[in-house]
């Protein structure tokens, strides 16, 4: 390239670099403003030593110019990052560990049964949101506590999902064996961040797992880091006592025999829920809700499949749905067709996944909830 080409070819990509440096400049993002007004003058400088001989000191001259105003940009940036350094800095400690999810997209449809669950959910936090007035009437407050105990599998989870997606709420979750590993040292500070930060929300549903563990009954034989810790979280709870509260706490345990009772009073978790496996009409729905995506063969009676699957859990019967499908994907490659899934499918899955709760243990959890 001739010298007059290469000097337009650079002023075109310092025109380029200046005018996003402008728009970054705009929208205050200073630090990328710098960033393309020093490129801009890198280009600008090879333009000039390209430049006919009258114009090359000008093109310098813009040169430096534009690199003075980069030099702007980096103190705005630098005043900037230090403005936000505070707030930052707390939120970061606060928030990403726990709030799982902004307003999860789960509704109470993706749940099959557990109607009491669903029952008690609208009644302390859906409806006094919905009807403030006569709530206020009746002396109704909203938010408070939960506690959901039964096996492994059954639903708990994913129902306080469920509801945080009901109540268009963050869903903050808490694993007690959390709390002991990652946080330790400042386990307790981190218990009461994570309170607030549910708090600061307009609605949020905090799913405490494992809340045996947090909420122990023989407090003897503690660790140093929970003796600190489950006072503090008592003390969380207790800050919500019975007030209106945009704050509903659902704790999940699959040992409910191990925790201190003390917790199960109004202001903490004033209801106290069996999630039983499920049953033959809660297993039919439960198929339904996950084969809803899925090519089912004519041949699938679900009726007979859900009966075919006492003693399974939801997580049981959700395997088997993905078990099936898989084997009629594989199927599907090994012949170049799209067989849909058929009942031979389940079959072979059902043949594979064993109901995961055993008798015995069964037997514990009802014997538990008949109590
Ligand atoms: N009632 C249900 N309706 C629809 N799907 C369910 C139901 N119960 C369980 N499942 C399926 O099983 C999976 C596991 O359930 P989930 O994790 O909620 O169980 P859990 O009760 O929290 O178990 P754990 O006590 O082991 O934590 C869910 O993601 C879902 O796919
Ligand atoms: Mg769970």
């Amino acid at each position: 390239m001739s010298k007059p080409d290469t000097f337009r070819l650079y002023l075109d990509r310092a025109k380029d670099q200046l005018e996003f440096g402008r728009k970054a400049q705009d929208k205050e993002e200073y630090a990328e403003a710098k960033r393309h007004y020093v490129l801009a003058a890198q280009w600008l400088t090879r333009a000039a030593n390209d430049a006919p001989k009258g114009l090359r000191a000008q093109h310098l001259q813009r040169a430096k110019q534009t690199l003075a105003r980069a030099e702007v940009m980096a103190a705005k940036a630098e005043a900037q990052r230090r403005a936000a350094r505070q707030p930052v800095a707390s939120s970061d400690d606060a928030k990403p560990a726990w709030l799982v999810e902004k307003k999860p997209d789960a509704t109470f449809d993706d749940v099959a049964g557990l109607e009491d669950v669903k029952e008690q959910i609208r009644l302390k936090f859906i409806l006094p949101f919905e009807h403030q007035d006569k709530a206020a009437y009746y002396g109704i407050g909203s938010g408070g506590g939960i506690l959901l105990y039964g096996p492994p599998g059954t639903g708990k989870t994913l129902i306080a999902k469920a509801t945080a997606g009901e109540l268009d709420a963050d869903f903050f979750v808490v694993k007690a064996s959390d709390v002991m590993s990652q946080w330790v040292g400042k386990a307790e500070g981190n218990v009461h961040l994570l309170f607030d930060a549910a708090r600061a929300c307009d609605r949020a549903v905090i799913f405490i797992d494992e809340i045996e563990a947090l909420l122990p009954k023989r407090r003897g034989n503690l660790s140093t880091v929970m003796k600190r810790v489950v006072p503090q979280f008592l003390a969380e709870m207790d800050g919500f006592g019975g007030r209106a509260s945009n704050v509903l706490f659902i704790g999940a345990t699959n040992e409910p025999w191990a925790m201190d009772l003390a917790v199960l009073r109004p202001g903490r978790f004033d209801a106290k829920i069996y999630v039983p496996l499920p049953d033959q009409e809660t297993r039919r729905r439960i198929l339904e809700i996950h084969l809803k995506n899925r090519p089912l063969a004519d041949d699938v009676d679900l009726d007979a499949l859900a009966a075919r699957m006492e003693g399974y859990s939801g997580a049981d019967v959700a395997a088997v749905c993905q078990r099936a499908s898989q084997r009629a994907f594989k199927e599907a490659i090994a012949e170049d067709d799209l067989p849909p899934i058929g009942w031979d499918d389940f079959e072979a899955a059902l043949a594979e996944i064993k109901p995961s709760v055993d008798a015995k243990n069964l037997k514990r959890y009802e014997e538990y909830a008949a109590r």
